[in-house]
């Protein structure tokens, strides 16, 4: 914790639009994400790991399994991150490649797995050709990129005929105790641990832009409209956390 006078030039920070990612849009969100990405990579797994208690590598386990893949089969992980869904999709028996746009973000990837297969890139124009995959996955993505219908879009483009697509983010909890629960944890709790790492404006993003995120079922519609059928999605985390699955029609 700091002193007042850190904690009132951390508050008028936050007031300044240029130190809020959750609300800008387009060219500007995705440079802004990109940047507070940057910043947190070194301290991303274990600030994640602190605050779900380690659930989030059961949480990609499952996402992974409602896939249904089969041995040989090609995995795509959209915003990749530090790689922590190229193990479940390995050990699945798929052929995995990764994309995120923060180099130091894939770094941590790369220490990791330094045999993965590494690429950067923007989720809204993937490097990769039509039709090439049969599985895409995307963890705790979808809510950081500037537009949601172009990023499914181009999940599905990539996809064979028949390909699986799974996404896991943040949700709002259905009951209202929990939710208040949850946005006292997510909205203090949270933002103090970021303090603790001096990521207080990424560890703010994160309750602020889970607000602006899309419900379950608007998730459902636009990944419909994007191309995607037999949607079904599942919480966890008493709701706060939702992972959605579907098939390339
Ligand atoms: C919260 S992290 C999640 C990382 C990883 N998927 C996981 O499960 O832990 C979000 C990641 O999305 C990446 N990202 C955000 N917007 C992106 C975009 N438009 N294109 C590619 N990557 C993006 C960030 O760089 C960051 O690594």
């Amino acid at each position: 914790m700091g002193t007042t006078a850190e904690k009132t030039a951390e508050k008028t920070a936050e007031k300044t639009p240029e130190n809020r990612p959750w609300m800008a849009e387009g060219e500007e969100k995705r440079e802004m994400v990109r940047e507070m990405f940057a910043d947190v990579a070194p301290s991303y797994d274990l600030v994640n790991s602190l605050m779900c208690f380690r659930l989030h590598h059961r949480w990609r386990r499952m996402a992974v399994e409602g896939l249904g893949l089969r041995r040989g089969e090609r995995a795509l992980d959209v915003c990749s991150g530090t790689g922590d869904f190229l193990k479940p999709l390995r050990e699945a028996g798929a052929a995995v490649v990764g994309v995120d746009f923060c180099a130091p973000m894939l770094a941590k990837a790369r220490e990791k797995m330094p045999e993965a297969e590494l690429s950067l890139g923007d989720a809204c124009r993937l490097p990769v050709a039509s039709g090439r995959v049969d599985a895409v996955t995307v963890g705790w993505g979808l809510r950081n990129v500037p537009d949601i219908g172009a990023a499914l879009r181009e999940a599905n483009r990539v996809l064979k005929p028949g390909g699986r697509f799974v996404t896991i983010d943040m949700a709002r909890p259905r009951s209202r105790f929990v939710g208040r629960a949850s946005e006292f944890i997510f909205h203090k709790v949270a933002p103090v641990i970021g303090r603790v790492f001096g990521k207080s404006q990424a560890y703010t993003y994160l309750p602020k832009s889970t607000l602006q995120f899309l419900s379950r079922e608007q998730m459902k519609q636009a990944m419909e409209a994007a191309g995607f059928g037999e949607v079904r999605w599942r919480d966890v985390f008493c709701g706060n956390v939702c992972m959605h699955w579907g098939v390339k029609a």
